[in-house]
């Protein structure tokens, strides 16, 4: 019975029976952690044989670059032919570079702050205010970039196709709208996939200012836990299909395939986009850990094997997202409480409670000693309006403890609706 259509009486009870359900939860001091999208350790060691296919200075070359020196700035061509089959794009798009996506991300947007993108008139740091499109719930690491930089966001609400795009078109008609931030596949957190007309209309988007930046952030592109692997377009060939070529750089990097914090991250950008970049990343680093890159390709070898890779990692990431979505649909979902995704793909799940109920169940989750992203994280600000949103990450624990937080957190969302109800 839903706890809105309960007697005060009944719920009286419910209020009592659960308050005492959550104390003994607390007896137990659990020590739990849910918050970031952390593989776990069986992932970790799924890809062990990493560590040991470069071991002699002889496999340190690849062609004729000997991966040990300078040089290759934007990537070992090898490693720069991987990520272009796996994203669909061209080799010659693709700048391989350090451990991590987002520090590209950051730089991208740093260097149309300090220098001014191919197509800017002047250096962002010289207009006067920039807005910035983020479509939420989402990642929270993009929107604090942003906000770092001293942009204003703007919540564009994601829909179950993607971003609402009739407002995006509506709002990159103003010039002080500079950009736009994308995960297209498997959206973090709502495990949401664009459309393939969601996708067609960015691609054709006609921005007032002429260095709107499309950051696309495939992250999960090839992270499907449940079913085969699902196709995207090629986000590059669409934007130049439409007069928008130099408007989009695409980000992907290898921490959920390989090793997090010691994977290998790269963009893809028109042609016309590398060379601008390659000279002024030139003027900050003389060439990136290009061991790494090779160990990763010669690793991964091919998309086809990566995809065999991201099999065995399904695996384990199933079962974790089942236990996840079957006790949220036991526990809290007869009880009209929340609704979520049943995503397929990506990291998260992204549950909705009713409003006002995010921030007090994750305080209740703190006190049992479960540990989640923090309520509002997924806005821009840190703000969710609603007081709704709540992102799970069932990656790290094993089934076991995954099983017991989620039952805790469904207790801590059915005791925050009984306060709220009181
Ligand atoms: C959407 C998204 N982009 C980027 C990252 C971080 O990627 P990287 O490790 O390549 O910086 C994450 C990590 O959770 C993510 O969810």
């Amino acid at each position: 019975m839903k706890y809105r259509e309960m007697t005060a009486e009944q719920r009286k009870a419910e209020f009592e029976k659960v308050s005492a359900e959550f104390e003994a939860w607390k007896a137990k001091g659990l020590k739990l952690n849910m918050a970031r999208g952390r593989p776990g350790k069986e992932q970790l060691d799924l890809v062990s044989d990493i560590l040991s296919v470069m071991t002699d200075p002889a496999d340190c070359v690849d062609g004729d670059v000997n991966v040990r020196n300078y040089g290759q700035l934007s990537g070992l061509p090898s490693a720069k032919a991987l990520f272009a089959e796996i994203l669909g794009c061209k080799p010659e798009q693709v700048f391989v570079g350090g451990n991590a996506s987002l520090q590209l991300m950051y730089d991208t947007i740093a260097k149309a702050y300090t220098n001014g993108l191919l197509h800017s008139e002047k250096p962002w740091c010289r207009e006067e205010h920039i807005k910035w499109l983020c479509p939420a719930p989402g990642y929270d690491r993009h929107f604090k970039v942003t906000e770092s930089f001293g942009f204003e966001l703007i919540t564009i609400p994601m829909t179950e196709t993607g971003p609402n795009m009739d407002l995006v078109e509506q709002l990159v008609k103003d010039p002080a709208v500079k950009g736009m931030w994308n995960v297209p596949k498997y959206s973090n957190p709502d495990g949401i996939i664009y459309s393939d007309e969601t996708i067609e209309r960015i691609a054709r988007l006609k921005p007032a200012a002429p260095d709107f930046l499309l950051m696309w952030d495939n992250a999960y592109c090839i992270h499907e836990f449940e079913g085969e692997f699902v196709p995207f377009p090629d986000i590059l060939s669409l934007c130049e299909k439409y007069g928008n070529a130099d408007m989009v750089f695409e980000f992907a990097s290898t921490s959920k395939i390989t090793l997090p914090g010691a994977g290998v991250a790269c963009f893809a950008c028109s042609e016309a986009n590398m060379e601008y970049m390659e000279k002024l990343i030139n003027v900050q680093i003389i060439s990136y850990d290009k061991i790494n890159q090779l160990r990763h390709v010669k690793y991964l070898k091919d998309k086809a094997h990566t995809l065999e890779l991201m099999k065995k990692h399904a695996a384990i990431m199933g079962p974790k997202f089942k236990a996840v979505t079957e006790t949220l649909a036991r526990e809290v979902g007869p009880l009209g409480l929340a609704t979520w995704h049943d995503p397929k793909g990506g990291y998260f799940v992204s549950v909705n409670t009713l409003p006002g109920l995010a921030k007090r169940t994750l305080a209740l989750c703190k006190e049992a000693g479960v540990i989640m992203t923090s309520a509002g994280a997924t806005f821009p600000y840190g703000v969710d309006p609603k007081d709704s949103n709540i992102r799970v990450a069932p990656s790290l624990p094993p089934v076991e403890e995954l099983q017991q937080a989620m039952e805790v957190f469904c207790c801590c969302l059915k005791l925050a609706a009984l306060e709220q109800l009181k």
